[in-house]
């Protein structure tokens, strides 16, 4: 019951449901492994001796002639994980025989970037509030030498991101133009994150930062106080109110969503860590990726949710870049109508809501003498 209710919002504590419920795996089966980069220089001017990027792979490379790949990079959300794209409505949409992203034909590569999962963060290396504050530019060069150096793909075939990971497609195709066939940001926008969107993320790091039991960020254990006031506010943003109403539409049924939540992190009160989520949504400060969209030279189809009150399609930001600010013809802009399928801004975990525009966009970004 948990998975539905969690899946858009909590990627932490889903992992820790799917730990407790039986394994039911309908995806071809993920290798972990680890990328340690030396001397790692933050654009802030800061360095971490070791780097490590944690990831999972599913598939085998192939390496043409020309230096063309089957890799396809997925890059998560903020605050998630490689595990975030391991669901039935994701890997189980598309991974398998004859789905879009076919394992069989694909080399499908989910990174943890910096900061998150067990790639290094405040948490696991003991730095706390003195790991380097990232920013996604970082993220980026980390991650293109992650492919380059450790699996020596110097071309990938696709490069596709939700949420967080929507706004690393959008600076790939800026930062490396020719490294990719194909960009597919979801829910994301390619202009500099304020109004709203600025507000909750400030908001939701003075809470924390301002939590007593914070202790700078050297807390023993987890503020639960400024916990629970980051997680309301992400409660509010990533799940519309529409299919909230839906799936919990009396008092009592909402109050249950959050007594299972407050069990779930009684539990396992390390389900989070405030500090990570102090870094993840600060990593977007210097986001700013819509002055250069001419660079992009690769086909892009951006997809987002009509009821994504993130990035709320009414602001027209996504078209004006793709149809006024991008080379004329790349670029694609879909909205997905609002339905009892969508869930606001985590509906991009939902495959079924785009497939056939990612299949759509594999054909007109296909190179002469790709089979199907
Ligand atoms: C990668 O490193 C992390 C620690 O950062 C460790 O927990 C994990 O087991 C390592 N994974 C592999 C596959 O070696
Ligand atoms: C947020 O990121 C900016 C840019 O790296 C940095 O100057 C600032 O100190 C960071 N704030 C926090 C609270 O980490
Ligand atoms: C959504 O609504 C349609 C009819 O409007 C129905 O056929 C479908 O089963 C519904 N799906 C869900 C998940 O409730």
């Amino acid at each position: 019951m948990y998975k539905t209710l969690l899946l858009p919002l909590l990627t932490l504590a889903l992992r820790l449901v799917h730990a407790q419920e039986e394994e039911k795996i309908s995806w071809p089966e993920p290798h972990p492994g680890n990328y340690t980069i030396s001397n790692f220089n933050f654009d802030q001017g800061r360095q971490l001796d070791k780097l490590v990027l944690a990831y999972q792979t599913i598939g085998e490379l192939k390496i043409e002639d020309d230096g063309t790949t089957n890799a396809v990079l997925l890059l998560h959300g903020s605050d998630a994980e490689s595990g975030q794209f391991l669901v039935d409505s994701f890997a189980g949409t598309l991974f398998n025989p004859g789905q879009v992203l076919d394992a069989e034909k694909y080399f499908l590569i989910m990174r943890d970037g910096i900061g998150h999962g067990l790639s290094s963060n405040p948490r696991n290396t003991g730095l706390h509030a003195s790991f380097p504050s990232y920013q996604y530019s970082d993220m980026i060069r980390a991650d293109h030498r992650l492919l380059t150096e450790h699996f020596g793909i110097n071309h990938a075939r696709l490069i596709m991101g939700v949420s967080m990971g929507g706004m690393h497609s959008w600076m790939w195709g800026e930062e490396y133009p020719d490294f990719m066939d194909a960009l597919m940001p979801i829910a994301s926008q390619p202009v500099q994150i304020g109004g709203h969107n600025r507000m909750w993320r400030r908001l939701m790091m003075e809470v924390i930062q301002r939590d007593p039991n914070w202790e700078g960020g050297d807390y023993k254990k987890q503020p639960m106080g400024s916990l629970l006031g980051a997680l309301s506010i992400l409660q509010t943003m990533l799940q519309g109110p529409l299919s909230m109403a839906e799936e919990y539409p009396t008092r009592d049924a909402a109050d249950a969503f959050v007594d299972g939540l407050l069990d779930l992190l009684a539990e396992n009160p390390n389900a989070f860590d405030v500090n990570s989520l102090l870094y993840a949504y600060n990593a977007s400060y210097t986001y700013d990726p819509e002055s250069r969209l001419k660079s992009i030279k690769a086909p892009l189809t951006a997809v987002n949710t009509d009821d994504d009150l993130m990035n709320p399609p009414q602001l027209g930001t996504i078209e004006r870049a793709v149809q006024d600010q991008m080379v004329e013809g790349l670029g694609r802009a879909v909205v997905v109508p609002t339905s009892n399928e969508t869930f606001g801004h985590g509906s991009y975990i939902d495959a079924n809501l785009w497939k056939a525009e990612l299949m759509q966009l594999l054909e007109r970004s296909k190179c002469p003498g790709e089979g199907m």
